[in-house]
């Protein structure tokens, strides 16, 4: 994955208010059209291009705009400057601007979301790139995801921060792109709140602002900012005093960013955790501007996360998880101002998840812990990049070993079944005739719990590629250590969860689960097989998976 070159000309030419420095083709034309959309070429390097409204640079991103045939297309939502006059600047000077048209739809709308490479029920972005999930949060009846997002390209870069809405987790409507680079810098990774008590002064009326805590990235530094939104994560006003932490000369490091916040009632503040060069530190603050730098603990990266889970369901009983992207978790206490930890590091999961968030604001009779991470899975050859892994939900658990976290798909994700065939106590055989018709299907579920009659290697494969693939010997599944609670048991089940170009693998009720790329080998003819010594396939549950987007595949 290459994540590089951050828009450090986007910066500056916000910073010269505009000026643009190159000689360069522009184009004036009056936005009649809800898009503008642009050709992308990836032969083509890319290029600062720069969209004027009344002489203000209002957008500034590198794009690869093709000449000629592009690879694909992508768009900029012009919504907002509808009737206006807007330049369009761009470092060459061979007409290629001329290419970009206005519509009211975006280029490509018919072939939306029925592309080869598009996941069925993960979200995708109809374009460009995503990593981060960030500011996952609920409110009024709708789950918020924001994505670290590149509009203009299917790698990553311009970082902004994309919005899609969802009513149950599952389906999701994209909305236009909620934050876009400024004169700070481009949009990492962040939180967002509901400012309930109104502690910022941003709220209107009776209606509390939502506010998002992010960092803006520039080429010399990664600074905290604010920004509110008074329409449900729709539109989003930065604060006018932003940076609210700079804090690179304090760690002489320029790696301070993704700050996550929480309302702390114990204390009555607001918590921000933030990775700050070699771990996660904590700060408090009453207002989401005055931050206190309040400890530091070491031996994280990136993306860090702090949540209070019951232990075995009891309320009485919690402990605080605190993870970085990795997912790698310390368990432990925190009183607002510390966390300590008790054990770890621990995984609970591997594979093609990294940066994963979880929800703020889910009601209290639901009670909880949701977590969706990015899928570092390449869509291939496509106008878009990534996706989102399904939504979580974590819990702890008192284990032989001390507490575990562990982690299952939300109900939500049962709704997606479709007829259901169960089997039970079959032989290899039996449960391979079983899942013989399912083999090109493109959306399926399989539970399904094996016995071993041996301490060696056993699951079940597609197409060649291991789904499963328990070694009791080494205590390995798909090549990763694991080993039971009842580390005797010679039984393991798997839920596992195949889209288009995606697996999710969830072992044990969740005690681990990974996930990475659907890859069939193209000379292989066997569909499903379960392998082993003469196992013995317990229970089999079968089903296709129906696709969350509107589309008649
Ligand atoms: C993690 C990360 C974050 C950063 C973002 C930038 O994948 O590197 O630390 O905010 O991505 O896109």
């Amino acid at each position: 994955m290459i994540k590089s070159s951050h828009c450090a000309l986007c910066v500056l030419a916000f910073l010269l208010g505009g000026a643009s420095t190159v000689k360069a083709d522009s184009l004036t034309l009056k936005i009649t059209k809800k898009y503008l959309n642009f050709p992308v070429s990836h032969q083509i390097d890319r290029k600062a291009m720069s969209i004027k409204v009344d002489g203000k640079t209002e957008r500034m991103f590198d794009i690869r705009l093709a000449i000629g045939k592009p690879d694909y297309w992508v768009f900029c939502d012009m919504s907002e400057f509808q009737n206006k006059n807007v330049t369009i600047e761009y470092p060459t000077t061979d007409g290629r601007l001329n290419q970009l048209y206005q519509d009211n739809e975006i280029a490509g709308k018919d072939s939306l979301f029925k592309e080869q490479n598009r996941p069925q029920f993960h979200f995708s972005s109809r374009r460009g790139w995503n990593n981060d999930p960030n500011g996952l949060l609920y409110y009024e009846g709708e789950y918020h995801l924001f994505y670290q997002h590149n509009p203009y390209e299917r790698e990553w870069g311009n970082m902004h921060w994309g919005h899609a809405v969802s009513r149950d987790l599952i389906h999701w409507e994209e909305l236009p792109v909620a934050l876009y680079p400024d004169e700070h810098g481009t949009m990492f990774s962040g939180s967002v709140v509901v400012d309930y008590n109104n502690t910022a002064g941003f709220n209107k009326e009776n209606s509390p602002a939502l506010v998002a805590i992010y960092t803006a990235d520039n080429a010399e530094k990664q600074i905290q900012c604010i920004a509110y939104s008074h329409d449900k994560g729709r539109t989003w006003k930065k604060y006018a005093k932003n940076p609210v932490i700079d804090s690179k000369a304090k760690w002489n490091s320029k790696d301070t960013r993704d700050p996550k916040v929480f309302w702390h009632k114990p204390i009555n503040k607001w918590v921000m955790v933030l990775n700050e060069r070699d771990g996660h530190s904590i700060y408090n603050s009453d207002n989401l501007k005055d931050w206190t730098f309040e400890s530091h603990i070491t031996g994280f990266w990136e993306c860090p996360e702090l949540f209070e889970l019951a232990v075995n369901g009891n309320p009485d009983n919690t402990r605080w998880v605190m993870y970085g992207a990795s997912g790698s978790y310390m368990v432990g206490s925190f009183d607002g101002k510390k966390f300590t930890p008790e054990t770890g590091k621990h995984y609970f999961l591997t594979g093609s998840s990294y940066a994963a968030q979880t929800f703020t604001n889910i009601p209290q009779a639901d009670g909880r812990r949701i977590q969706i991470g990015w899928g570092r899975i390449q869509a291939k050859d496509m106008p878009f990049n990534m996706l989102m892994l399904l939504p979580v939900e974590l819990s702890l658990h008192s284990t032989k070993n001390g507490i575990r976290m562990y982690s299952k798909p939300v109900k939500e994700v049962d709704q997606l079944e479709g007829q259901v065939l169960q089997k039970h106590n079959l032989t290899i055989e039996e449960a391979n005739n079983s899942l013989m018709p399912f083999a090109n299907e493109p959306c399926m579920r399989i539970k399904t719990k094996f016995r071993l009659s041996h301490a060696t290697s056993a699951g079940l494969k597609l197409f060649g590629q291991s789904l499963v693939d328990y070694d009791m010997n080494f205590n390995l599944v798909n090549g990763v250590f694991y080993s039971p609670d009842d580390c005797t048991s010679m039984e393991i089940e798997a839920d596992i969860i195949i889209d288009k170009t995606s697996v999710e693998v969830f072992i044990d009720g969740g005690a681990y689960s990974y996930s990475f790329e659907r890859k069939a080998d193209p000379n292989n003819t066997s569909g499903f097989q379960f392998f082993g010594n003469n196992i013995e396939v317990l229970d089999l549950r079968i089903c296709k998976m129906n696709s969350i987007w509107n589309t008649n595949l």
